[in-house]
């Protein structure tokens, strides 16, 4: 991204050459992190990012914990530093393996599909994980009636009217306390006074935000529609870090944030200076480790997913 940039952006743009490093960042983060960044997607193409960080000899993960976990175990080689080990997700605490477990006793043989957003040790528990772009495909692909999902509630709802497949929420009360923060009647508030805006809800949005909805998807799809569609006016219902990356990217079009408090406390941990501090010194609390025996589960939960979406496996593009 261009633009004028300060003293400390610059600082890490040598110092990510001098170590010979790689920033991926959230389409959360701030937009000043989001510039100093060699990649800004969602989770899913974040993912895929760090599975690919070929030939860079560290990854900085500017985004919550779940998510540099998971670049962590797609990119075994090449360590991977977060800014803010203390960016914890609060929706991936609504589910744990023994929550996981309960609900396998009540529902033999069902299987259970996890979002991105569960630790490590959630992931290690379940059949398959999904992210909010690939979720009614990896739930459809199973070819079952009936599937555990966890741990958001709205997600779920999602899954369960797009797919028509009976979806048992493992913790019937997880979900993301930001994209709670969105309600109808500000949507149409700001509808009346742009009646062309397109909508654009991320699904973690409850049900009755996404009923007025013109696209229920997750913020890479959003990124990618804005980009597209000739529309010049969007209301978006999520996180306002992707609302000022695509105001940045588009000074041609109007792009509202549905409420403009909606700020993810975990996301914005990260900062200049501790991406800057991480590059200085590496420090060991910023390096992020999945215990040994969580890895091949989760590459193999990445892996089924990797395979409904036709991607190629993890193991022809690591490091
Ligand atoms: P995306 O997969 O759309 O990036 O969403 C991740 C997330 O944490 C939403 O709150
Ligand atoms: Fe977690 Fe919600 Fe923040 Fe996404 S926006 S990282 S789901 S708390």
């Amino acid at each position: 991204m261009e633009g004028e940039l300060v003293d400390l952006q610059k600082q890490i743009l040598e110092l990510k050459k001098k170590r010979n490093a790689l920033i991926v960042a959230h389409n959360y983060q701030l937009l000043e992190i989001q510039k100093v960044a060699d990649f800004v997607g969602d989770s899913l193409q974040l993912a895929i990012k760090s599975a690919e960080a070929k030939g860079y000899d560290l990854v900085v993960f500017c985004g919550v914990k779940f998510m540099a976990e998971m670049a962590a175990v797609l990119s075994p080689d090449t360590p991977v530093y977060i800014p803010a080990p203390e960016a914890l997700c609060p929706l991936a605490s609504f589910v744990s393996s023994n929550k996981v477990r309960a609900k396998k006793k009540e529902h033999p043989g069902a299987p259970v599909v996890v979002y991105v957003n569960t630790t490590a040790e959630t992931k290690s528990s379940c059949d398959i994980v999904c992210t909010s772009s690939t979720a009614v495909e990896i739930v459809e692909s199973l070819g079952v009636d009936k599937v555990l999902f966890g741990p958001d509630k709205n997600l779920a709802e999602y899954v369960r009217r797009q797919s028509g497949i009976e979806i048992v929420d493992i913790e019937p009360q997880g979900h993301c306390y930001v994209h709670r923060m969105f309600d109808v009647a500000q949507i149409a508030l700001l509808k009346e006074e742009y009646p062309d805006a397109v909508v654009l809800v991320h699904p973690e949005c409850s049900p009755d935000v996404q009923d007025v909805a013109d696209h229920v998807l997750s913020t890479g799809k959003m990124v990618k529609i804005v980009e597209e569609s000739p529309a010049k006016t969007f209301i978006i219902a999520t996180e306002v870090g992707l609302v000022e990356q695509l105001q940045d990217k588009h000074p041609d079009k109007i792009i509202l944030p549905a409420y403009d408090g909606a700020i993810c406390l975990q996301m914005k941990k990260n900062s200049l200076e501790k991406i800057a501090e991480v590059l200085e010194d590496l420090p060991e609390k910023n390096l992020v480790t999945v215990p040994a025996h969580m890895v091949d589960h989760i590459r193999e939960t990445v892996e089924r997913m990797y395979r409904v979406l036709g991607r190629p496996s993890i193991a022809g593009t690591a490091s």
